[in-house]
C-alpha cells in the first residue's frame, strides 16, 4: 500500500483544460489499478495560500527554532505545516499543471516555496544541499499549448529541478503539447496524451 497525493494546479473546468483531464484520466486508472492505496487529494486554487514573503521567512525559522510566533507568522505557518506534512506523508505524488505564461501557475509555486524547508526535504551539508526525500516517487503531467524543446521549457523543468533538490530521482513525465500549435491535429494529440497517461498511471 502506497499512500498516493494527487495535487491540482488548475481551476479551469475539465471541458476547457487539457490538464485537468490529465489529472482526472490518471485518477480514475490509478485507483482501479491500485484499489488498496490511500489516495489524498488537493486543489491548489480551493486552498488560501498565502505567499512567501517576510512574515512567512520569519515564521519558518521561529518555528523551525521553536520560538514564539505573532498571530500572523502562526497563521501562515498552519497553512505551511499542513501541506508539508501532507507531502512528506506521500509515498508518492501526482502533480497536474499547465504551461501559462512560460511558467506554472502561481499557486503551484507558492505550494513549492511551502516544501523547502531544512532538516525536513533538504539538508546543508559542507558538499552541499542533500535532499532527503529520496524514497518518494513522483508523476508530472504537464500540457503545454506550443511545442517546447528541453531545455527551453520553464514548467516542467522548474517543478524537476525543485524535486531534485528534494532528492526526488524517480520521476515520471507525461507532456500533451502542441495542441493549439497544430490546431488541425489537436484533438489526435489530446487523444493520443491521455492514452499515455491512462497507461502510466497502472504502472505508477
Ligand atoms: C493564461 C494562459 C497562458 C498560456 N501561456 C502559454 C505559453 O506561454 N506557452 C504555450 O505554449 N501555451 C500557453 N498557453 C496554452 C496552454 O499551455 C494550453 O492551453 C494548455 O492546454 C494549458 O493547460 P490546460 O488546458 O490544462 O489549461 C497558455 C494558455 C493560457 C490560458
Amino acid at each position: 500500500m502506497a499512500a498516493t497525493l494527487f495535487i491540482k494546479a488548475n481551476n479551469r473546468p475539465a471541458e476547457h483544460s487539457v490538464s485537468v483531464r490529465m489529472y482526472d484520466t490518471f485518477l480514475k486508472s490509478y485507483k482501479e489499478a491500485h484499489p488498496d492505496d490511500p489516495v489524498m487529494q488537493v486543489n491548489l486554487f480551493q486552498e488560501q495560500l498565502p505567499y512567501l514573503g517576510d512574515t512567512m521567512i520569519t515564521g519558518n525559522y521561529k518555528f523551525a527554532n521553536g520560538l514564539a510566533l505573532t498571530p500572523k507568522e502562526q497563521a501562515e505557518q498552519t497553512s505551511v505545516r499542513k501541506h508539508l506534512e501532507q507531502f512528506l506523508t506521500a509515498d508518492k505524488v501526482v502533480i497536474a499543471f499547465p504551461l501559462w505564461n512560460l511558467t506554472v501557475p502561481a499557486v503551484l509555486h507558492t505550494y513549492l516555496d511551502y516544501l523547502h524547508q531544512p532538516r525536513k526535504t533538504f539538508q546543508y551539508t559542507a558538499e552541499g544541499l542533500v535532499g532527503l526525500l529520496t524514497a518518494k516517487k513522483v508523476a508530472l503531467l504537464n500540457a503545454r499549448g506550443g511545442v517546447y524543446g528541453d531545455l527551453e521549457e520553464l514548467a516542467v523543468n522548474f517543478v524537476k529541478k525543485h524535486l531534485q533538490v528534494f532528492g526526488i530521482r524517480d520521476i515520471t513525465t507525461i507532456v500533451i503539447e502542441g495542441h493549439n500549435q497544430y490546431p488541425d491535429r489537436s484533438r489526435a494529440i489530446i487523444a493520443e496524451g491521455l492514452r499515455n497517461t491512462d497507461r502510466a498511471a497502472k504502472m505508477f
